[in-house]
């Protein structure tokens, strides 16, 4: 029951937040979700915009009506239901044009009814994203919060469930310089809800984790690893049928691992071949499919199952026309299958967690991956907290995606100053992303140090160096792109993974003249030229697969776009330049 002081102090709170920290969820309140039976809460939500946070401010998710302490309803600044109503999950800035450039907070709310299935299951409400700080309240109570605008949040709303629920989600999209990424980056910073939201029913010990995969270096027995929700002892069961696979899983503490025997018929992009599995222990039972195959370098030669393989790639960014970061599963297809169209094996998904559909779908197509957190520029490298938001984005995509064959490299930012503070930030990265996936080759874009040489000290921590470097377009003269190769002696293996130049659709003029599509043609044509002579160059991204919204770009010839696409935003005009790098992938695939 709120009442006159309590509303004015409401105003005086100065630093509001604080009441709603020491909730956060993170990777270990993850679940494995593979397949699991769940209820959807998409669909019609009430939402207000709320750019003071006055939903915090003054706690209107505690009560439906505010009452005075003599039974009045007092004066109330909200009313639920009567709000508009907005279809999640979506990027509220493609809904409507008042709220297109809109980057603070919104509230969403409806209401939903559960009726317990089993006796003490628990219930989990998963957000597959929302961006960038997202906070949940249940019937009154605050549950908790996630920060990071590209991973998956879980919730347990066990015990403050009715049958009536009101559930009220607050998103505040605000960009902060200690945030990951900061306020400052190349794309358009979309809010919203704008990934699935489901409820998940488990038992009350339930599988937390499973991670199944081939030995690294062999091709003949496959490890499983499986965590329960608490460190119980017992049996669980794994099952993978088609290898004739019934393995009973021993666990001790919570934790299960098996090394089983067996020849499966491996994966690559030419044949994506997946397996049905399943991994129950006492109630609880997940599924998925699972495709095994092993990637690693050698020298700087990249090898997938032992053969030595030129990544044929291309960059993309989470974005459509019409329903911006909340692509569709079409949105996504259409784009694995344009990369393949272009002659491409391998996609850089740049620069945050992209959704799982794009791995699942990349699985299913044979197509390789390179996955990214959103370590991007000038992050604050000596704060301890922007750190913890780091590590914590990189181990909810590790955990959500490790199971995915098509991914094969993780990579920890993009074009960072090499600085020392830097290095100790990326080199914990690093650390992380190896205790949690020995399997997986480890990646950073950096850029070409100041002498013109391959020099980033992040080298050393990485599998493989990725490499943004743009001669042709921001550093005119071509020669100093041979001059850069001849200059470098890595030890390891290139992916050279930006490149490229910005072209409007119809916009015509000589080679020289910036934002033309013959300028654009002609950097890939002499960039493709050299790098094709690079023997340590094993792959590359060119940036970027399609022409994207970008603030920072107002030149008449962008008009807030970035144009470095091969083909145009709304993915209908392939440009020239397309042409050129599929001409070099036709031949790239010849010479394999
Ligand atoms: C940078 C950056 C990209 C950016 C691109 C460009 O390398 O990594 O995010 O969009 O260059 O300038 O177009």
């Amino acid at each position: 029951m709120e009442t006159k002081q309590q509303a004015l102090a409401d105003i005086h709170v100065e630093d509001y937040r604080a009441q709603y920290r020491g909730k956060e969820v993170t990777a270990s309140d993850m679940l494995f979700t593979g397949v699991r039976e769940r209820e959807s809460l998409d669909g019609l939500w009430h939402y207000a915009v709320d750019p003071y946070d006055t939903c915090l401010r003054e706690h209107w998710y505690r009560t439906e009506k505010r009452l005075s302490a003599q039974g009045f309803t007092l004066p109330q600044d909200y009313s639920y239901d009567e709000w508009p109503v907005m279809a999640l999950p979506c990027c509220w800035n493609t809904q409507q044009d008042r709220l297109f450039w809109y980057e603070s907070s919104v509230i969403f709310t409806r209401r939903f009814r559960y009726l317990p299935k089993k006796e003490g299951e628990r219930v989990f409400l998963r957000v597959g994203a929302a961006n960038y700080t997202l906070r949940v309240f249940l019937n009154g109570r605050f549950i908790g919060s996630h920060t990071g605008g590209s991973t998956p949040a879980f919730f347990e709303l066990t015990g403050n469930l009715e049958t009536d629920n009101r559930i009220l989600l607050t998103v505040d999209a605000s960009r902060r310089p200690e945030q990951v990424p900061t306020d400052h980056t190349d794309w358009f910073n979309y809010g919203g809800i704008y990934r699935e939201l489901e409820l998940f029913r488990v038992p009350r010990v339930f599988l937390r984790d499973l991670f199944v995969r081939l030995e690294p270096g062999s091709r003949e027995r496959i490890m499983i690893t499986a965590r329960l929700s608490e460190a119980a002892e017992g049996e669980g069961l794994f099952s993978l049928p088609e290898l004739g696979i019934r393995e009973t899983l021993r666990f001790h503490a919570g934790e299960a691992t098996a090394a089983v025997p067996a020849s499966p018929e491996l994966w690559s992009p030419e044949t994506p071949k997946l397996y049905e599995l399943s991994c129950s222990f006492g109630e609880d039972e997940v599924r998925d499919r699972v495709g095994f195959r092993q990637i690693e370098v050698r020298g700087r030669e990249i090898l997938l199952n032992g053969k030595r393989l030129f990544l044929r790639g291309v960059s993309l960014h989470e974005e459509s026309l019409e329903h911006g970061k909340a692509v569709t599963e079409e949105e996504c297809r259409e784009a694995i299958l344009e990369a393949k169209a272009l002659g491409c094996n391998f996609m850089r998904l740049a620069h945050y967690p992209h959704t799982e559909k794009m791995a699942l779908l990349a699985d299913e197509l044979g197509m390789l991956l390179w996955e990214e957190i959103p370590v991007y520029w000038a992050i604050c490298f000596d704060r301890p907290d922007t750190y913890a938001e780091a590590e914590n984005q990189l181990r909810e995509l590790i955990l959500r995606d490790r199971d995915r064959a098509s991914v094969v490299l993780w990579s920890v930012g993009n074009e960072n100053a090499d600085t020392d503070g830097r290095f100790r930030f990326m080199k914990s990265l690093a650390e992380e992303a190896r205790r949690l996936d020995g399997t997986r080759l480890l990646t950073a874009a950096c850029m070409v140090s100041a002498d013109n040489v391959i020099a980033d000290r992040l080298a050393e921590v990485l599998d493989v160096i990725g490499l943004n470097e743009y001669y042709g377009w921001y550093s005119p003269d071509f020669r100093q792109l041979s001059e850069l190769f001849q200059n470098s002696r890595p030890s390891k293996p290139v992916i050279v993974s930006e490149f490229g130049a910005d072209a409007l659709w119809g916009h015509h003029g000589t080679i020289d003249d910036k934002g033309t599509l013959e300028c654009q043609e002609e950097v890939y044509r002499r960039q493709t030229l050299e790098l094709g002579k690079i023997p340590y160059v094993r792959g590359m991204t060119p940036w970027i697969l399609y022409d994207f919204r970008c603030p920072r770009r107002t030149h008449i010839l962008q008009g807030y776009f970035n144009r470095k696409g091969l083909v145009t935003a709304d993915r209908q005009h392939r440009k020239p330049a397309w042409y050129v790098l599929r001409e070099f992938y036709e031949k790239k695939r010849e010479e394999e």
